[in-house]
């Protein structure tokens, strides 16, 4: 993959992949790395531009995040992003301070020069603002070609040095144009031609394996998602009968989800690999049983995984390379960088410590997840499984809220199936980013019959999205849900009300725990 690149520079802002997503987007390829990689790498990567992330600390404060300062002399432009921008007005004498007022949302920016980092933007667009600190003074040279009621600086630059800032994250989708303004950056500023691929891919990876593995023998932990899927027949086009794949069933699975994954990768499927089904339902059950805390769980759900895994993989004896599907945002959102944890997430950081093996294989560690479903689509797996909506690694465990029992398991399936079935139905699918049923802790009085009834709240959620960083909530036409709404409580017992979860992402996160 020889090719132009612009380095995304984290400083532990929450959006920095969705940075280097949209760079992709603009066909050019993006790499993120930590603040301090220091100028000599950086040098070494020679990327034709550079965007600096935001981040929660303060410039002046004593958590500050710096890069070196010389880094804006060597003249590679620099888009400098809410903390970056405030960072590039600090070190270059400007003035930074905490806002009277924070901005938080969607707020109504000003341009005032359409210089070629606005070219084809409206004078006043919405842009999604966070930040508490704001830019007071823009440093000596430097123009500002933007601003709103309360933050004087919302962008600036000095085009002669080739470095540019937004207090905004343009980045994000509530930023109407940021995509054109990214552009702008990559394409105009940078001079980048936009001519990176995804084609290619594939087969120079299928190459890379056989040469890497040889007669080797190759373990590889599979779930049915997307991302462990594309890497498992990635594996099996490269190496074949030499590639076993466990699948974990931990029970807090989708309705009939472990029938449907068996027989897409087991004997009677389309793949030629050797296939491993464990269920493993009651140990994760007994190991849930009494925790409440939704951190608590995805560890021991991820630490129980790893558990079984490797009792299976000591049944096998000796292998050479163990394969994860592990994508870039985890690579990102497993703290490479400085983002500030919000939820952990089990695909990293939980290697088997017992499994013996040579090397970890990891093909698809510098995909995002719409690059990750090209690939699969390129290796001919059916459209239903590359189009499948994400469903996280604990399961249907961070979808009960508080603790996790069959019970519940049995409850949250049946009415997650039957709210699919429903949406499938009326053809909305296509359109949702991700829908799902989960179970509220709540129980409240209800009638059914002439009984009164004293049972759960079960919570349906769709939301709109490309990114999964940020996200709408689904406007479902009223007839779907009240169908699904009365299916439900009709259907599954111990469940006599049915709410409809209307909040976005932020504030809310798609999942409940
Ligand atoms: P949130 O709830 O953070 O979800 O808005 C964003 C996306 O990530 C998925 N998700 C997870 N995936 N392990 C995973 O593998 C997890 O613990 C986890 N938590 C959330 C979620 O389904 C959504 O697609």
């Amino acid at each position: 993959m020889a090719r132009e690149m612009i380095i995304v520079l984290d400083f532990g802002g929450q959006y920095n992949q969705l940075i280097a997503r949209r760079v992709r987007e603009c066909n050019v390829y993006c790499e993120v790395h930590p603040y301090n990689i220091g100028l000599s790498k950086i040098k070494e990567m020679a990327p034709k531009g550079i965007i600096f992330t935001g981040g929660p600390n303060s410039v002046y404060g004593k958590d500050a995040v710096v890069c070196e300062k010389e880094i804006f002399d060597i003249g590679i432009p620099i888009l400098g992003i809410c903390y970056g921008s405030q960072l590039m007005a600090h070190l270059l004498g400007g003035k930074v301070t905490t806002a009277p007022v924070s901005e938080y949302g969607k707020t109504e920016v000003a341009v005032d020069e359409h210089t070629q980092l606005f070219t084809g933007v409206s004078d006043k667009t919405i842009c999604w603002m966070s930040h508490t600190d704001y830019i007071e003074k823009a440093p000596q040279d430097f123009t500002v070609t933007a601003h709103t009621p309360v933050c004087p600086v919302a962008a600036m630059e000095c085009p002669e040095r080739r470095l540019y800032a937004v207090q905004f994250h343009p980045e994000v989708m509530h930023t109407v144009e940021g995509i054109k303004m990214l552009q702008n950056f990559v394409l105009k500023i940078c001079g980048c031609k936009g001519d990176w691929k995804m084609d290619s891919f594939v087969e120079t990876m299928i190459q890379t394996i056989r040469n890497k593995v040889g007669g080797g023998k190759v373990l590889c932990a599979l779930s049915g998602g997307v991302d462990s899927s594309v890497a498992a027949v990635l594996m099996a086009k490269a190496v074949g009968r030499q590639l076993t794949c466990v699948f974990v069933d931990h029970g807090l699975l989708r309705k009939n989800e472990g029938d449907e994954v068996e027989a897409v990768f087991g004997p009677d499927g389309p793949y030629d690999l050797n296939f491993i089904r464990v269920n493993a339902q009651e140990r994760f059950y007994q190991k849930l049983a009494g925790v409440t805390e939704p951190e608590q769980k995805r560890k021991i759900i991820g630490e129980e995984f790893i558990r079984v895994f490797e009792e299976e993989a000591k049944k096998i004896g000796a292998v050479d390379y163990l394969v994860q599907g592990t994508i870039y945002p985890d690579v990102i959102e497993s703290g490479l960088g400085k983002s500030a944890v919000i939820k952990s997430h089990h695909n990293v950081g939980g290697l088997p410590d017992h499994v013996d093996f040579k090397e970890i294989i990891e093909p698809l560690r510098m995909l995002f997840k719409d690059e990750v479903r090209k690939a699969g689509l390129e290796l001919g797996i059916p459209e239903h499984l590359v189009f499948r909506q994400p469903f996280p690694g604990p399961g249907l465990g961070i979808r009960i809220i508080g603790e996790v029992t069959a019970e519940k398991v049995r409850i949250v399936q049946d009415a997650d199936h039957i709210y699919r079935e429903e949406i499938a139905k009326a053809g909305v699918d296509k359109e949702l980013g991700q829908y799902f049923a989960a179970l509220t802790n709540m129980r409240s009085v209800g009638v059914m019959g002439d009984e009164r009834t004293y049972d759960y709240a079960v919570a349906l959620r769709a939301v709109c999205t490309s990114d999964f960083m940020t996200a709408d909530c689904a406007q479902i036409p009223w007839e779907v849900l009240s169908k699904a709404a009365n299916r439900i409580v009709n259907e599954v017992k111990g469940v006599n009300r049915v709410l409809y979860d209307c909040t976005s992402k932020p504030p809310a996160t798609i999942e409940f725990e």
